[in-house]
């Protein structure tokens, strides 16, 4: 059986999630199995080694990464298949997209040139509620200056959840191909 590792960084649980639901998907229709687990214990991981597959996932707070997941990313992955993925707010706005795509995915990717995902993804973000006022009035560096007012009026009014689902099983079956091949 192809051995698979989840492995992501998280403060607020909404990567914690999709890496649940894409656990599922590995597990169910691509015959997988599946060890995932939260970097904030870093140290007691699975050995890499066990495994012939990695995805490593992290949400975006003030534009990083969490530091232990980051840190993942400078690991010798040898000829393991990487896939990665991140959970932010702006990923989940279209007009936004394509920032977060570049920044918080592609330059971070960037700083590990030994490291050739086959597949990435940037995923749309849950706020906790009480966290919101702290997310709207964040440092203006990470507020792009590209459509900021209409994201945060419209996370206010309406929700504090853009996550795509159908976004996240879709790469979760796109991934299932890769690893499978
Ligand atoms: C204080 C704060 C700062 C945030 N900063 C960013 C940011 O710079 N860019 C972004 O896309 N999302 C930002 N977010 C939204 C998070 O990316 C989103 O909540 C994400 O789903 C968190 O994932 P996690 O719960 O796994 O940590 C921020 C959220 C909070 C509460």
């Amino acid at each position: 059986m192809t051995e698979t590792l989840i492995v992501y960084g998280t403060r607020y649980g909404a990567t914690t999630e999709a890496c649940a639901e894409i656990q599922k998907i590995l597990e169910k229709e691509y015959d997988q199995h599946v060890e995932i687990w939260d970097l904030e214990n870093y140290r007691a991981c699975p050995d890499l080694s066990d495994f012939d597959n990695v995805i490593i996932a992290s949400g975006v707070k003030y534009g990083k990464w969490t530091k232990n997941a980051q840190k993942y990313l400078s690991n010798d992955f040898g000829d393991k298949k990487v896939a990665v993925f991140i959970s932010s707010a702006y990923a989940g706005e279209s007009e936004l997209y394509e920032h977060a795509y570049e920044n918080y995915l592609v330059k971070v990717i960037e700083e590990n040139p030994d490291l050739k995902p086959v597949a990435m993804a940037a995923f749309g973000g849950k706020i906790p509620k009480d966290e919101l006022p702290k997310f709207a009035k964040g440092p203006k560096k990470f507020v792009p200056k590209i459509a900021s007012g209409q994201i945060l009026t419209r996370l206010h009014e309406n929700q504090y959840d853009n996550r795509d689902w159908d976004k996240i099983k879709e790469w979760a079956h796109e991934v299932g191909k890769l690893f499978s091949s």
